[in-house]
């Protein structure tokens, strides 16, 4: 598959990273901008850099966007798209019928993803559903989820969000394990990393129970697992991670 990409950042960077350590890499042309980040790009194999935006678009049939959102109209002034060219945004919070209406005659698909995209394994998510996006992503090592309704494909960035906010919650207790066990921050990340890994393990195998049900099986009663969740409970410990969600979801509804 070749992408052109329009806006090379942290992100674009990331996936770039990512897909070309894959057992099936892309062939990618890049916008220029952003010259540090583009000169390490370029040392891999299948990366090409463009003289500019519009030679992106002249050779590239799939392109991402990769910009930020206040750069988008700026952008889009640089390019002529034409309808055989299938535009796939990153661009948070920006709806798939402006996107549409601004890059017309081009196809509009919408993805997200987060920083983890530098390693295969991690997810990619897109609206509407698209094979021709699905099927290299996923030969490539990518976990790929399309979505019936922006709603839930908003929600998907949220998801992406949630990972920040576990990871800060693993540096409290990493650094309560270190401050108590006098063990390496790194030892303590590692254990608690691994434990993660697990739920998520658990969550796959166990399709038909919910996180609380396990939850409940792992923490059978007089276990230090129960004290804990008894304790969290009563705290209501989930409360401010909730109250969160549903005000960046609350945001993301579509005006009527
Ligand atoms: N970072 C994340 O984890 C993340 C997660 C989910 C979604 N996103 C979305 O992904 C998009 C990119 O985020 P990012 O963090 O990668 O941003 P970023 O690092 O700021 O990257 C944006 C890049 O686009 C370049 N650019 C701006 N205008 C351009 C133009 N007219 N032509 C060519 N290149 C242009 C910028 O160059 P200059 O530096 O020269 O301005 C910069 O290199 C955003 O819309 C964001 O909402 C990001």
């Amino acid at each position: 598959m070749k992408i052109g990409v329009l806006g090379v950042g942290a992100l674009t960077e990331a996936l770039i990273r990512g897909v070309q350590q894959s057992a099936a890499p892309f062939e990618w042309v890049l916008s220029p901008r952003s010259a540090e980040r583009v000169a390490g790009l370029r040392q891999l194999p299948g990366v090409r850099v463009a003289p500019d935006n519009t030679s992106v678009v002249a050779e590239c049939q799939t392109l991402i966007i990769g910009v930020r959102p206040e750069q988008l109209g700026t952008l889009l002034a640089t390019v002529q798209l034409r309808a055989e060219h299938h535009l796939i945004s990153l661009v948070a919070g920006v709806k798939q019928s402006e996107l549409a209406d601004r890059c017309y005659p081009a196809q509009v698909t919408r993805m997200m993803a987060s920083i983890a995209v530098a390693y295969p394994g991690a997810s990619v998510f897109f609206y509407p559903q698209q094979s021709a996006l699905s099927i290299p992503f996923q030969q490539a090592g990518y976990g790929v989820q399309s979505f019936a309704t922006e709603q839930a494909f908003e929600a998907s960035m949220l998801s992406v969000c949630v990972n920040a906010w576990w990871l800060e919650q693993i540096q409290a207790l990493a650094d309560t394990l270190v401050a108590q066990t006098g063990m390496q921050l790194q030892e303590a990340v590692s254990l608690l990393a691994a434990a993660q890994q697990e739920s998520a393990v658990l969550l796959q195998q166990h399709p038909d129970r919910t996180p609380a049900a396990l939850a409940r099986e792992i923490g059978t009663p007089g276990t230090y697992t129960a004290r804990g969740l008894d304790y969290l409970k009563a705290q209501q410990a989930e409360q401010p991670w909730v109250e969160i969600l549903n005000q960046l979801l609350g945001e993301l509804k579509p005006r009527p």
